[in-house]
């Protein structure tokens, strides 16, 4: 016992020693004017960022991004449209689903730079309180929501997951896929299952997205 705890506090005195002899041998390198260490690197060398142009809910925005900025991090940190919501960050709950040029995306998955020049369309460029979406009134009416934390990703979804229907895109459940898909529950089940509600507001998000599709329950 005494003597794996003398090597436990060797090993880590020696581990100690071992790492201020390298600063240590660093600092003197450095010192002796050999080459240092390569600088991390920058975006630029303003250190500005690179520049994004979006058009975001109609109006063009500039901004000045670090390369690394994902587009959901550029809308709510740099943008402050905080109605797209970060759940997991990696793409698996749907929280932060938006449009862009039409389609549907998780924006926590995809870099800003790579939308240059794209249409967005967030939560609040769907509708306002005193104007709704279709969608956002919908959900109101079937409580398709509790705390509300995925309901912009679920709306913005389902707003491109009935384009999908209407352009006649297959989904993993449709019978035919050369054939138009059937509006049907099953349908909009599937196509919302990207969309996680931690709330388990499923009932009555799909009664909401049924009505506006038009979609017997
Ligand atoms: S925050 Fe993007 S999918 Fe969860
Ligand atoms: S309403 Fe709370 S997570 Fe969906």
């Amino acid at each position: 016992m005494d003597s794996f705890e003398d090597d436990l506090s060797v090993s880590r005195r020696d581990v100690l020693i071992a790492g201020a002899a390298s600063a240590a041998a660093a600092a003197v390198t450095t010192e002796a004017g050999a080459a240092p260490a390569a600088a991390a690197p920058t975006a630029n060398a303003s250190g500005a960022g690179t520049e994004v142009v979006l058009e975001v809910n109609g109006e063009r925005r500039t901004l000045q991004l670090d390369t690394r900025t994902t587009l959901l991090d550029a809308l709510r940190e740099h943008l402050k449209l905080t109605g797209t919501k970060k759940g997991c960050d990696h793409g698996q709950c749907g929280a932060c689903t938006v449009l862009v040029d039409g389609e549907r995306i998780n924006s926590c998955l995809t870099l800003a730079v790579m939308h240059q020049g794209s249409k967005v369309t967030t939560i609040e460029g769907l509708g306002t309180p005193q104007r709704m979406h279709p969608l956002q009134a919908a959900f109101v009416k079937h409580d398709g929501y509790q705390c509300g934390y995925c309901t912009p990703g679920q709306i913005c979804s389902a707003v491109g997951a009935l384009d999908e229907l209407r352009r006649g895109i297959p989904s993993h459940v449709s019978g035919d896929i050369t054939a138009k898909p059937l509006l049907s529950v099953d349908e909009l089940r599937e196509r919302m299952s990207g969309n996680i509600c931690r709330c388990g507001a499923y009932s009555n998000i799909v009664d909401a997205i049924s009505e506006v599709a038009g979609v017997r329950t």
